[in-house]
């Protein structure tokens, strides 16, 4: 079902939620999990190959990736969805929808609504015609508590719940997140936008089985022996974390000198050094660490109107006024996180490994 021979299959668990959905005892599913349990990988590489081999039209859509204009975002994929599957014709979008500079994350790059008022309408149209085709639809919403983060989707939220209400016997949704506070806004407070709309799961851990499967393919990849009781309580120590426990194998994979403790070692200086940063990150607003990115890809003209402009598309307001951006650089500098050379408007991060991290974790989005 999927190339990926490190992939350990779950297709029990894809199977359960599919049968749910299939004999109608539950339209909506809510997975939580902390991160990097593996949500993601089980919608893309279990759940979607499943249902898509048993007939369903499916749409994965992560809200993670998707930044400040996640609704617009999730409406322009949702069209090209139903497009794609046959129940709406793309011309009909045309009027409503301009190009624009720099774009949001997706498909559809560059585009964007002209009418914000609009999305939620075409949201709507979107879902029912989808669902007038009267074939099963499964939504795969990875991480949707971000939605709930900003107060100005609350009534593209509703009119979400709404349809998907109206619509429930041929669209099925599946909703992940990490953020145990975040979903609990959305799902489960009595005022929640999504209150009693789906069955809240605890996302099953990895057993076991994951890690015997690890040392199979270890020992395929390599022709070398992992000991399975040692990885396994190492997995244990990990908190569990597939992720971890698939960095420490990848680690033995490309050093075969390195003991399994070793590596174990290894890998848990690293993460102590990552935490460090996610903590600087997370202490810095969202226009320093806007900056902060430009910084990492050498973005000449920090101050310049075009860039502004950028910025303040991306924070999701009209305007970045100079004084704004330039006191943003100053606490930065105060900070001791950036530095400037004489040559005027160049800025450069202080700390190599913290630049490499900002690279390597938010702008590439490998896992932190
Ligand atoms: N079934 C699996 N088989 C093999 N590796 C897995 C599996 N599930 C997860 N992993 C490993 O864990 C990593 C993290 O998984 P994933 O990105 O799906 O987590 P997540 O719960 O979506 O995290 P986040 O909340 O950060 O998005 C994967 O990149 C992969 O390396
Ligand atoms: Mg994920």
């Amino acid at each position: 079902m999927t190339t990926d021979i490190w992939h350990y299959s779950r297709r029990g668990l894809a199977e359960q939620v599919l049968g749910m959905f299939e004999s109608g005892l539950s339209s909506a599913l809510v997975f939580f999990a902390p991160r990097r349990m593996g949500k993601t990988e089980f919608l893309l590489k279990d759940m979607q190959p499943l249902a898509k081999q048993e007939g369903w039209d499916v749409l994965y859509f992560s809200f993670l990736d998707a930044g400040a204009n996640a609704k617009q975002a999730f409406t322009l994929a949702l069209a090209d969805f139903a497009v794609e599957v046959g129940a709406i014709k793309w011309d009909k979008f045309h009027k409503q929808i301009k190009k624009i500079e720099g774009g949001i994350a997706g498909v559809r790059a560059g585009l964007e609504f002209h009418d914000p008022q609009q999305v939620q309408i075409t949201l709507k149209e979107i879902i029912t015609s989808l669902a007038k085709k009267q074939h099963r639809v499964l939504l795969l919403l990875d991480e949707v508590q971000v939605l709930a983060q900003d107060d100005r989707n609350k009534d593209f939220i509703a009119a979400l719940r709404t349809v998907l209400d109206m619509h429930k016997d041929f669209v099925k949704v599946i909703f992940t997140g990490s953020s145990q506070e975040g979903l609990r806004r959305m799902f489960s407070k009595s005022d929640a936008p999504f209150f009693h709309f789906g069955q809240n799961l605890p996302f099953p851990e990895l057993q076991k089985e994951f890690i015997e499967h690890l040392a199979q393919v270890f020992h395929k990849a390599t022709r070398r022996k992992l000991d399975v009781e040692e990885l396994w309580q190492i997995f244990i120590e990990m908190d569990k974390v597939p992720q971890l426990i698939r960095s420490l194998v990848e680690r033995l994979v490309l050093h075969p000198d390195l003991t399994l403790q070793q590596a174990k070692q290894q890998l848990l200086e690293v993460i102590a050094e990552d935490r460090q940063y996610i903590r600087v990150w997370d202490d810095c607003s969202v226009l320093e660490c806007l900056l902060l990115k430009a910084i990492v890809i050498s973005e000449r003209e920090l101050f310049s109107e075009a860039h502004r402009l950028r910025l303040a598309k991306e924070m999701g307001v009209d305007e970045l006024p100079l004084s704004t951006v330039q006191s943003a650089i100053r606490t930065l500098k105060r900070k001791e996180i950036i530095g400037s050379l004489p040559e005027r408007g160049l800025y450069y991060i202080e700390d190599p490994n913290f630049k490499s991290w900002i690279e390597r974790v938010i702008i590439n989005g490998e896992a932190r």
